[in-house]
C-alpha cells in the first residue's frame, strides 16, 4: 500500500505539492486521440505525472482532472486505488518485493528482511537521504524466476540476499532498456503496420 489518507478539508499551498509542467500537459494531451474519451487517458496521465514529479501530488491530480474534464475526486479515487501510484513523496528508487506465494516459498521474506535491515526502514517508508523507499506488492509476473523484486520499474529475478549489496550500490539499478516514458508512446503508424 503506497497511499495515505488525505484530509482535504484544509490543504495548504505546500501540501498541494508541485503541478504539471507544460511538457507533461502536452504529453497527456497527446494521449487523447488514442481513446474514445479523454477520461480514458487517466491512467497514463497519472503515470506521466508521477514519472515527472516523483509522485501524484494533489495539485497534479487537480490539474489532470481539469485536463480530462473529470472531477478531482475521480482522479484521486483512481490514484489511491492502485498501489503503484504514490500520493506523497517517495524515494528516488522504490524497491518493491514480491509478496505472493511462489516468491514467498522461494525466500522473498528473507530478501525483504535483509532490505529492511540494510536500509533501516520498514515497508512504505523512505530512507532519510531520500534515496530508497520500500514496499511489497502482489505477483510481479515472473513466478518462474522467484523470488523477484523491482527497483522502480526494473525487474530482478531469482534474487538472493547476497545480491542486495550490489543492487543497492548500483547507480543504474533502475535503468531500463526502454525509457519508461516511451512505453506510453504508440509506434508510428508505419511501424505498427509492419509488425
Ligand atoms: S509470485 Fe512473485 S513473481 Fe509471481
Amino acid at each position: 500500500m503506497s497511499w495515505q489518507a488525505i484530509d482535504r478539508t484544509a490543504v495548504s499551498e505546500e501540501q498541494l505539492g508541485p503541478g504539471l509542467s507544460d511538457a507533461v500537459r502536452e504529453k497527456i494531451r497527446s494521449f487523447f486521440s488514442r481513446y474514445p474519451t479523454k477520461q480514458a487517458a487517466l491512467l497514463p496521465a497519472l503515470h506521466v505525472a508521477q514519472d515527472a514529479i516523483g509522485y501524484c501530488s494533489l495539485r497534479a491530480m487537480r490539474e489532470i482532472a481539469e485536463l480530462l474534464g473529470v472531477p478531482p475526486s475521480q482522479v484521486m479515487d483512481v490514484a489511491t486505488f492502485y498501489t503503484m501510484f504514490w500520493t506523497h513523496p517517495r524515494g528516488e528508487k522504490v524497491i518493491t518485493v514480491c509478496r505472493s506465494l511462489t516468491c514467498e516459498l522461494m525466500g522473498s521474506n528473507r530478501v525483504l528482511a535483509a532490505l529492511k535491515e540494510r536500509l533501516g526502514i520498514g515497508e512504505h517508508e523512505t530512507t532519510p537521504d531520500g534515496k530508497f523507499s520500500l514496499q511489497t506488492e502482489e505477483c510481479l509476473a515472473a513466478c518462474d524466476h522467484a523470488p523477484c523484486l523491482l527497483v522502480n520499474e526494473k525487474k530482478y529475478k531469482c534474487v538472493k540476499v547476497e545480491d542486495l549489496d550490489r543492487i543497492l550500490a548500483d547507480p543504474d539499478s533502475d535503468k531500463l532498456d526502454i525509457p519508461r516514458s516511451d512505453l506510453y508512446d504508440a509506434p508510428p503508424e508505419s511501424e505498427a503496420r509492419q509488425e
